[in-house]
């Protein structure tokens, strides 16, 4: 595997790599990689002939109240990880390769992005629109993959390449979960080991809607009350939100159709670790 940390070289291998007609596969990270990551990876691997994993730590995302400089950062491992996952390239340039001196352009995605996480991190969106249409001009990818951890996200990257007609196919990939169900994440590190058990209940809160769903329940609010009740059932949690929205452009109807897909999503702070997490019922 080679790592790249100029533009100019990762536009030069791309080039060269597309004048062959090879199909160019990428995965954006912002490291510190788990098997999320890795099956993104194998994804990748199974479907393009170069896999390009980026790592960038991107700061336009993170508001200044947030995580950026203690985000967990391990290149060895990562690289690791990447190999063995099939990566070809990892791209890991600086924030002044991605950002020259007098950067000044924001890309803005509407709809998808304002509620949910736009409401509680205003900024986040444009953050990820920007850094990821610089990551699509650089790698030139076919394929990118991401994880519907981020169900939002894939639903914002997604309206930004049909908005802009991108050549880009986004493909979003089964939230990978630990034994116990929690989501895997980078920030599960911040977790106590007390903490990280109550975790579990983001993912039983949106057992139990889907449950309630199954069963025949399409009013909104009564999904959303399930999804507290359970949420709160332990102590120390504070919901952000917990919200059950159309699967394709996140509106929320009073009374969901009997054919409309429905997606969970729950944002919660347990201590001072903020987690998110989600599940869809079609
Ligand atoms: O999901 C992430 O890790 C980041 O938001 C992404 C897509 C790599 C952009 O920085």
């Amino acid at each position: 595997m080679q790592q790249i940390t100029s533009a100019h070289d990762i536009q030069r291998v791309v080039l060269a790599a597309r004048r062959e007609g090879k199909r160019i596969g990428v995965v954006p990270t912002m490291g510190y990689l788990h098997d999320g990551h890795a099956s993104l990876m194998r994804a990748a691997r199974a479907a393009c002939d170069i896999v390009i994993a980026t790592i960038f730590v991107n700061p336009l995302q993170f508001a200044p109240s947030e995580d950026f400089t203690r985000y967990p950062r391990d290149i060895e491992r990562d690289r690791q990880i990447a190999e063995e996952a099939g990566c070809n390239i990892l791209f890991t340039p600086t924030s002044e390769e991605m950002y020259p001196e007098g950067f000044k352009t924001t890309i803005s995605v509407g709809g998808v992005s304002a509620p949910f996480e736009g409401i509680f991190r205003p900024t986040h969106f444009n953050g990820v629109a920007t850094v990821v249409t610089k990551l699509f001009i650089l790698t030139q990818p076919d394929k990118a993959f991401f994880g519907q951890k981020d169900y939002q996200q894939c639903l914002v990257v997604k309206k930004l390449v049909r908005d802009l007609a991108m050549p880009v196919e986004v493909v979003m990939c089964p939230t990978q979960r630990e034994s116990d169900g929690l989501a895997m994440s980078s920030r599960n590190m911040y977790l106590s080991a007390e903490e990280r058990s109550r975790a579990t209940i983001l993912y039983a809160a949106l057992q139990a809607a889907q449950q309630f769903i199954m069963q025949g329940n399409r009013t909104r609010l009564s999904i959303e009350a399930v999804l507290r009740d359970v949420l709160l059932s332990v102590h120390d949690i504070t919901i952000d939100y917990a919200a059950a929205a159309d699967s394709e452009d996140l509106s929320q109807p009073d009374e969901f159709a009997p054919q409309q897909g429905i997606v969970l999503l729950v944002a919660a702070r347990i201590g001072s670790t903020r987690l998110i997490d989600n599940l869809l019922v079609r």
